[in-house]
């Protein structure tokens, strides 16, 4: 095959080709075979073909070595951001570039806060780095970039002095490098891209906001009769802007009301363009027509910091503990319910998708500013929380560093969250610190959720068991254990801690019945019971906990989890005699996810004992440092519901894996990462609806299977950090691939060490 000649936008367009003869060249560092973008399957994208394939030349192109801005410029809901994430998302400049990173300025431009994101993409971020000031930071940052062919994009920037600021991280190694920019000023654009042309976004064409405005409403595109007429009618007056149709457009999906229509089409300006009230009233359109129980899930976003990365797993969380999650008669469960909320709000455009995990399911969501400030304009409208402005005017008699700029008291009356990082040197500081934000929330009487994990706070701060009506907790710190008073906070459901010690689960945590939800994000977290004896409740309502240490009480409260659906344990796993040593997980008949990370290496291939079960409801396993026997895999090779399955870093230890015939019946993710696997076969029915493949740093494997070519779902495979013949393999299975019909593999080669 000729990868050289792929094409890769596949827009139809006349731009076929142009990119070919660029990358043609004998030195081309990365190969790339990819006919599809990665994410962008079932994303409506309308209009700027030729605009992306253009910016892709230029970001692509390797006769230009010189370090190169390249800037978007237009106005906010122009989609800028869009074509940009498209950019940075394609395969091809995945594999292009060693090193990318994604910062969003805002008019708040936060430099310690965009150096700690470059680095954290582009590196690891270290205590060390963390602890250094902004000039350290810059020069660490420098020296990252150093010799690397990287892009950075740097979303929405406001300032020129800002852009001087973070261009001097920049190096130009006259490599390649590139980076892109953003923003609605166009000086800012022509200033930063000194030497070229910034790209002006144009309005979406008539016709072009009607189509997106039909597939927005309808898969197949199709609008006829009155409600076409009345469609033209509607996108007209959104003159070309995205944000503005795709808003729309939520309104009236699903809703043929023709007097519906006409009330819409009846309220639009067609000043929006230049009138900023008139837009965010058309903006508003899509909050008005929301159905009651949506408003205060939307209204919640208004708590973040613009731009930011929201946890979805946490803001559901969050919306439960607030009671904005109501039964709906069908007896579901509320985190179910809480799903269809978030998807109601994705497909009604009012939320963006931002990662996603393993298995599909979004991870993470963002909205896009102007609606923010919508968010924060009907909340003061709608009286929802009266409270919620104070942040505004509320000034802190702490030490400066205390305070992170992006600091906000926000969400409701009852929710209180500092979503951005931000550290507490001193103990006194913190203590001090947290007594005045409970005392400015006037707290204790209603909170309902407290989010501070953006504060490293040195000790656990007691301070927050007065809020006795706590549904979420979040906090960090920076050692030592949380109390046994904890248990004073009956109501919690969710407690989220992060430290960086190990940390002791006291006794009385196992009293806090109603809690459902217990994370904590790193350590071997040992569980303490030492003085319940006799107490043998059952924990019902525990859904998830991790990560904690398979120790013998580890192993004793499981016995009383009955609906335990995630679990990660982190601890001794394997004795050193290399016997397996993991609690009975028999008893988690819903158990659907399970971490296991051994603390013991042990590389001489462990076995199983018979009595280990892992449950038939398992949808998704990771398994780190287990040093397993590869002859041990059968037992995951018949889980019969797994979808996801990652092994890392001596998961299993040997140089063969042979898969038996018919496994992995349901799998779709398998990640292979850190294995000393040289040779590994699969039987021709193994695996057969695995969507995606990721190999990576397997030195000594030689050969991707041939028989996976024949696996007609598999839409990925990445390989990085694996030797010449694995790789050139992972070619050879593209082309198999092709025989059987399946054109739209994607190969993401990178023969760099991630
Ligand atoms: N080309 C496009 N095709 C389809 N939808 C688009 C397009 N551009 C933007 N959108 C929609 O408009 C919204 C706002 O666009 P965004 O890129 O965030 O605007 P900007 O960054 O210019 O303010 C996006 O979330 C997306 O739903
Ligand atoms: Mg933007």
């Amino acid at each position: 095959m000729d990868c050289h000649s792929s094409k890769l936008i596949d827009d139809g367009s006349a731009n076929q080709g142009e990119l070919g003869e660029e990358y043609s060249s004998q030195d081309f560092p990365v190969q790339i075979y990819s006919r599809k973008n990665k994410f962008q399957e079932g994303e409506v994208f309308v209009g700027f073909q030729k605009e992306e394939s253009d910016l892709l030349n230029q970001l692509a192109s390797i006769t230009k070595k010189k370090l190169q801005v390249i800037s978007i410029v237009g106005m906010a809901g122009l989609g800028k951001t869009t074509l940009a994430t498209r950019l940075y998302n394609h395969s091809y400049v995945e594999s292009y570039f060693y090193a990318r990173a994604w910062i969003t300025c805002s008019q708040l431009y936060l430099k310690r806060e965009s150096l700690l994101e470059i680095l954290r993409s582009v590196s690891e971020n270290t205590d060390e780095i963390c602890a250094m000031n902004d000039n350290m930071l810059a020069h660490t940052l420098y020296r990252a970039l150093k010799g690397r062919r990287y892009l950075i994009v740097v979303d929405d920037i406001w300032s020129i002095d800002d852009w001087n600021d973070i261009r001097r991280c920049f190096p130009d190694d006259k490599n390649g490098s590139r980076i892109m920019v953003t923003t609605r000023l166009k000086e800012v654009a022509l200033h930063a891209q000194s030497d070229g042309n910034p790209l002006c976004l144009r309005f979406l064409t008539e016709e072009e906001g009607f189509d997106l405005f039909k597939r927005k409403l309808f898969e197949d595109g199709n609008l006829f009769g009155i409600l076409g007429f009345l469609g033209k009618r509607i996108t007209r007056n959104c003159c070309g802007l995205p944000l503005a149709i795709v808003l729309i457009a939520g309104v009236l999906k699903n809703n043929f009301d023709f007097l519906l229509w006409l009330q819409i089409q009846e309220h639009l300006s067609s000043y929006i363009i230049s009138d900023y009230n008139q837009y965010m009233d058309t903006l508003a359109l899509s909050y008005n027509h929301l159905p009651q129980h949506l408003k205060p899930c939307f209204l919640s976003f208004g708590a973040f910091p613009v731009g930011y990365d929201i946890p979805v797993r946490q803001l559901m969380w969050l919306w439960i503990a607030e009671g904005f999650i109501g039964q709906d008669g069908r007896e579901r469960n509320l985190e179910d319910i809480a799903e269809d909320c978030l998807m109601d709000l994705i497909n009604r455009s009012l939320v963006v998708v931002g990662k996603k995990r393993s298995n599909g399911a979004i991870k993470t969501c963002r909205i896009h500013d102007l609606l923010r400030d919508l968010c924060l304009r009907k909340a003061e409208e709608e009286n929802f929380s009266p409270d919620i402005y104070k942040h505004n005017k509320v000034s802190f008699s702490c030490p400066h560093s205390l305070v992170h700029p992006k600091f906000q008291l926000l969400l409701s009356t009852n929710v209180l969250a500092i979503p951005s990082n931000c550290s507490c040197y001193s103990s006194e500081g913190s203590q001090s610190f947290c007594k005045q934000i409970l005392s400015v929330w006037d707290a204790s009487e209603h909170t309902r959720a407290l989010d501070l994990s953006s504060i490293e706070f040195l000790v656990f701060p007691s301070e927050v068991l007065q809020l006795v009506h706590l549904r979420y907790l979040g906090l960090r710190f920076k050692s030592g254990n949380p109390p046994e008073s904890i248990s004073c906070l009956q109501e919690l459901q969710t407690l989220i801690m992060s430290s960086r010690m190990n940390m002791v689960i006291p006794n009385d945590m196992w009293k806090m019945v109603n809690l459902k939800h217990l994370f904590i994000k790193s350590g071997e977290n040992l569980v303490d019971i030492s003085n319940v004896e006799g107490e043998q409740r059952t924990l019902d309502n525990l859904q998830t906990m991790s990560l904690v240490s398979p120790t013998r009480p580890c192993h004793n409260i499981l016995a009383r989890t009955p609906n335990l659906q995630k679990l990660g344990l982190c601890g001794p796993l394997t004795t050193t005699r290399g016997d397996f040593k993991c609690p009975d997980l028999g008893l988690l008949m819903q158990l659907e996810k399970l971490k296991l990370s051994n603390t013991i290496s042990f590389h001489q291939g462990v076995r199983l004992s018979i009595s280990t079960i892992f449950p038939g409801s398992l949808k998704n396993l990771t398994l780190s440092n287990t040093c397993l026997n590869w002859e041990e895999a059968w037992i995951f090779e018949m889980i019969p519901n797994l979808e996801v399955l990652k092994l890392k870093f001596h998961a299993f230890v040997g140089k063969d894996w042979e898969t038996r015939p018919q496994a992995f019946p349901c799998l779709k993710f398998l990640k292979l990462k850190e294995l000393d696997l040289v040779t590994w076969t699969v039987c021709r029915y193994d695996f057969p609806v695995l969507q995606h493949l990721q190999v990576y740093h397997c030195p000594y494997l030689t050969e991707i299977p041939e028989d996976l070519g024949n696996i007609c779902t598999l839409e990925s495979l990445e390989i990085s950090g694996c030797n010449d013949a694995a790789t050139n393999s992972a070619s050879d299975l593209q082309e198999e691939q092709e025989r059987y019909g399946n054109d739209s593999l994607q190969l993401i080669v990178n023969p760099s060490l991630v």
